[in-house]
């Protein structure tokens, strides 16, 4: 409860103000939802891949075996919400041939494995790149024994992996943003064939996997989105084995390209697949309030830009956990580009990419009790509190002024609401103002006005109204929003 004191006439007495918490799962949630809501991994809506899943997506994840093991949370989250997984480093060149002809298989079969135990595709990250490649390989200079290096890696690693890919990234980055060839050893060493060679050993090592062409800063249509265009092209007229382009996505809060989706579509118009392969949207830290509701509209952008495209056969995430992302270590000062923070409490963003991809929300999103992350777990501690209302009471000897901040803390916009005040014996209601207020004995309720009906996650509403009492010391509440009543701790 809020209690407020009148210590005489003309008291001026503010009610104290720590934040009571509404409890919140959307619109039409219900409380035991609600509840959940405020617990655990903190969303509340199905496993995300089963809504990707209606659409015929797939929805990724970069996901590495070292962190599955340490961390419990981590593996959750990836068992729970991915239908196919990338090794975010485990099959590249230096994991997998870091000697010539040596193979270490450990980390990337975990991967497969791993996909396999969760009845989830494999994603294939990546045959050729000129970074992560090993010294031995970099440091060839001649064309016959690059060209079978490169070919016999392709024959390996594909090969031994042969039915297990979903998709393979067979030629990672080979391009600069002004759309020329990035001079990488295969580049100098084999010239421009050398991708064409790449795609038709991949083809020949693994017949079924789709075979595909990944780059960043190709969101937009500029020129180097537009060299790959022209690739992709030529190979389609001549019959070179491609199928599918990547646009990683590596992105900065407030840049999506406005023509993002016209961009994919242009691709799916010659006849491949595209996918986002690397999403994250990445900002200064710590991230503002404003630069994270931001960023959660590009989510929604970026989801909304493939899923409007037939032919975009989803998203990846480049990890989970702003934790273990790659951000800060290239780019000291920017990160928090996940959906989930650190301590895996979710940001905006996963309600709105939840939201375009049609998940629904569910009374419990994680029902196994032996899972550490089960939020009936009553044992966890609480996490992102969903919803808060701050009161603040201007009081004299026989009235006062309550203005009431309402705060969507939670991942899912609100539309429409209603909130219910609780007051004790003696309140009378006298005026309200920015929301449709009425007075039942002991409750006030105020309904949203039309123009502040949507409160957006991070946002608030403000509302007031002025009532009369009787007595000398009056507590304020309980709240509750749409039916849900607030955890006041
Ligand atoms: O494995 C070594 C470890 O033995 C050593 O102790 C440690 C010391 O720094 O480094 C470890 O290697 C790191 C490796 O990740 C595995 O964790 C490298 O330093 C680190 O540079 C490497 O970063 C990866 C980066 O690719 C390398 O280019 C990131 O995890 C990975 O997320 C990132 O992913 C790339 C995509 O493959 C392609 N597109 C861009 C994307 C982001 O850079």
């Amino acid at each position: 409860m809020k209690k407020f004191l009148i210590t005489g006439a003309l008291a001026l007495s503010t009610a104290l103000c720590a934040p009571a918490v509404i409890a919140f799962g959307g619109p039409d949630a219900s409380p035991s939802e609600a509840t959940q809501s405020a617990l655990g991994i903190g969303h509340n809506f199905e496993p995300l891949r089963d809504a990707a899943e209606r659409s015929g997506r797939t929805l990724g994840v970069a996901y590495a075996p070292h962190l599955a093991s340490s961390d419990s949370q981590y593996r959750s989250i990836a068992e729970r919400e991915f239908s196919i997984i990338t090794a975010e480093n485990a099959m590249k060149w230096d994991a997998t041939e870091p000697q010539r002809g040596q193979f270490r298989w450990t980390e990337a079969d975990a991967v497969v494995q791993f996909a396999q135990d969760n009845d989830a595709e494999v994603y294939g990250h990546t045959l050729v790149w000129h970074s992560q490649l090993p010294q031995w390989a970099a440091n060839l200079t001649d064309p016959a024994e690059l060209r079978t290096v490169m070919v016999d890696h392709i024959n390996s690693v594909a090969g031994r992996y042969a039915g297990d890919i979903a998709a393979w990234d067979v030629v990672n980055e080979a391009f600069e943003d002004n759309g020329s060839r990035r001079q990488s050893v295969f580049q100098r060493v084999l010239g421009d064939g050398y991708i064409e060679e790449a795609f038709r050993a991949a083809r020949a090592a693994d017949p079924e996997a789709k075979l595909c062409i990944n780059d960043y800063s190709t969101d937009w249509i500029n020129a180097k989105s537009t060299a790959i265009y022209d690739l992709v092209k030529d190979f389609k007229e001549r019959n070179v084995p491609i199928d599918c382009v990547g646009f990683q996505s590596h992105l900065i809060v407030g840049q999506v390209p406005t023509n993002f989706q016209q961009n994919l579509q242009r691709f799916v118009d010659l006849g491949v697949d595209v996918r986002i392969t690397e999403l994250d949207i990445r900002m200064s830290t710590p991230p503002s309030a404003a630069n994270l509701a931001t960023q959660a509209q590009d989510y929604r952008k970026v989801f909304q830009a493939c899923w409007n495209v037939d032919g975009c056969t989803g998203v990846t995430l480049w990890g989970i956990t702003d934790s273990y992302s790659w951000i800060p270590q290239v780019f000291p000062g920017q990160g928090a580009a996940l959906p989930w923070n650190d301590d895996y409490s979710t940001k905006a963003a996963l309600g709105e990419l939840a939201e375009v991809i049609g998940a629904q929300h569910v009374s419990d999103p994680d029902p196994d009790p032996t899972d550490p992350t089960d939020p009936t777990d009553p044992t966890d501690p609480p996490g992102d509190a969903l919803c808060a209302v701050v009161p603040q009471v201007n009081a004299w000897n026989t009235g006062y002024t309550a203005n009431l901040t309402i705060r969507n803390t939670g991942s899912v916009a609100i539309n429409g609401w209603e909130l219910t005040i609780g007051l004790p014996e003696g309140h009378q209601l006298t005026q309200g103002w920015s929301a449709e207020f009425s007075q039942s004995g002991n409750d006030i309720v105020a309904s949203n006005a039309a123009w502040n009906a949507t409160i957006s996650p991070g946002n608030s509403v403000g509302i007031g109204f002025n009532a009369t009492y009787q007595g000398t010391s009056a507590d304020l509440g309980p709240f509750t929003l749409n039916g849900i009543a607030c955890d006041e701790s």
